[in-house]
């Protein structure tokens, strides 16, 4: 207990999936991973709620089990948000300190960050995070922390990531009806890489893509800060929806096919030319080149939309790392090969590794965002555990829940 002084907890509320993830941070910032837990989700329209008692309910189902497995109660967490609404932008900000021999201060990198955002957002966004890219002090360029620099004239270029405000405020209403509070809310993507890249992949390039089941989204780092997060409204169940329209099957079917099939042909296991599903008595038979077809016109429209975004934010053929994949998408059998082509870059697979405690569950794609927000969250803060009684305390259930509806 001495060593383990704060916990902290990481919740992706996805579009078909809700995942927890909850940590205990050492003294040392150490972080111990002592549950985790995902289920499936509803009420969710391309990332963003569509309505407030489907996640809600989704969210709480879902905890019960983090909460028996850690000890301890989920009350707020870092949360992912999501949809095609969530962007970023550059930001430059200018300010003048005083004095020539005027050292900066807190105060004055707040206030060039005010500088930085004023008009830049419009009024119906929320601005989620202000990450400074580089500073200018006195005409000199590329500072990277000019707190207690002598200077009188202070710039600042930065990111500027922002949602649109009913979508942000009715994501906070879902985790609350869950009795969660969301400390912060951090796009998917960028949590994911908080989970899969190196700093050295940062530094040099890089671009992770979160393949989701409604949404695709790309963050783009260099020089060790995110440079670009663009969401597209189309994912992985784009493709089940397309093989259960094409070959006339229902959504279960379609998605043990997608499951089981190479996009280029790679598989094991079924005879070369079909795919056999049985159903009951019943045994169907798909042709491989057909469920191909389906499958590739599909990625090569979700990876031409990731080609565009890369293109707009000036990064194809502009990243040394490469590109990594996470979200439940990047298990589809063959994707990196067909990435690789399509955006002709490096692909890897990305997934949470090298964390202590009960972790290699969750060394998983579909997990990265998660375990990113529970690794942002234990860098930035997290609840100090007081007593060894008051970690057990168990949660109201789902009568309050709907109580809290009502409010509404
Ligand atoms: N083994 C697998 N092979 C192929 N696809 C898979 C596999 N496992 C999961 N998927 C696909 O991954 C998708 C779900 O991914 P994930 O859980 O990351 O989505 P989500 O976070 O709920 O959605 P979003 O991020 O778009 O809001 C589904 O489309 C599912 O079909
Ligand atoms: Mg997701």
């Amino acid at each position: 207990m001495e060593e383990n002084l704060r916990y902290v907890v990481g919740l992706d509320v996805g579009t078909e999936n809700v995942r927890a993830v909850v940590a205990t941070v050492g003294r040392d910032g150490s972080v111990s991973i002592v549950g985790y837990n995902e289920g499936p989700n509803s009420g969710m329209r391309k990332g963003v709620v569509a309505n407030l008692t489907g996640p809600a309910e989704s969210i709480d189902r879902m905890l019960g089990e983090v909460e028996r497995m850690s000890g301890f109660e989920v009350n707020s967490a870092y949360v992912s948000i999501n949809g095609a609404h969530v962007m970023s932008v550059k930001a430059e900000g200018m300010i003048a300190v005083g004095a020539e021999d005027h050292e900066i201060t807190e105060d004055d990198l707040a206030r060039v960050e005010g500088a930085a955002v004023t008009g830049r957002v419009p009024a119906n966004r929320d601005i989620l995070d202000v990450l400074p890219l580089s500073y200018t002090l006195d005409g000199q360029k590329g500072i990277k922390d000019p707190l207690g620099m002598t200077g009188a004239r202070l710039e600042l270029e930065a990111s500027v990531i922002s949602a649109l405000a009913p979508n942000s405020v009715n994501l906070r209403k879902a985790t609350e009806g869950a009795k969660v509070e969301a400390e912060k809310l951090v796009p998917s993507v960028v949590a994911a890489a908080r989970a899969v890249l190196s700093e050295k992949q940062m530094e040099n390039g890089v671009a992770v893509i979160d393949l989701g089941a409604a949404t695709t989204s790309i963050a783009i780092f260099e020089e060790g800060d995110l440079q670009y997060v663009g969401v597209l409204p189309v994912g992985s169940n784009n493709i089940t929806n397309d093989l259960a329209i094409v070959l006339e099957i229902d959504t279960e079917i379609a998605e043990d096919i997608k499951r089981r099939f190479a996009a280029r042909n790679t598989a094991e296991g079924d005879d070369a030319g079909e795919i056999l599903v049985r159903r009951g008595r019943e045994e169907m038979a798909f042709s491989r080149a057909e469920i191909s077809e389906i499958i590739e016109a599909r990625l090569a429209e979700i990876f031409d939309g990731v080609r565009k975004e890369l293109k707009f934010a000036k990064y194809d053929h502009k990243l040394p790392e490469g590109i990594v994949l996470v979200g439940g998408g990047a298990r589809l059998k063959g994707v990196s090969e067909f990435a690789k082509d399509a955006l002709e870059a490096a692909i890897k697979i990305g997934a949470p590794s090298g964390l202590g405690g009960v972790a290699e569950a969750i060394y998983k794609p579909e997990y990265s965002a998660a375990v990113g927000l529970v690794l942002m969250a234990a860098k930035d803060n997290g609840q100090i555990i007081r007593s060894h009684h008051e970690k057990k305390k168990k949660k109201s259930g789902g009568g309050l829940l709907k109580g809290f509806f009502k409010k509404f």
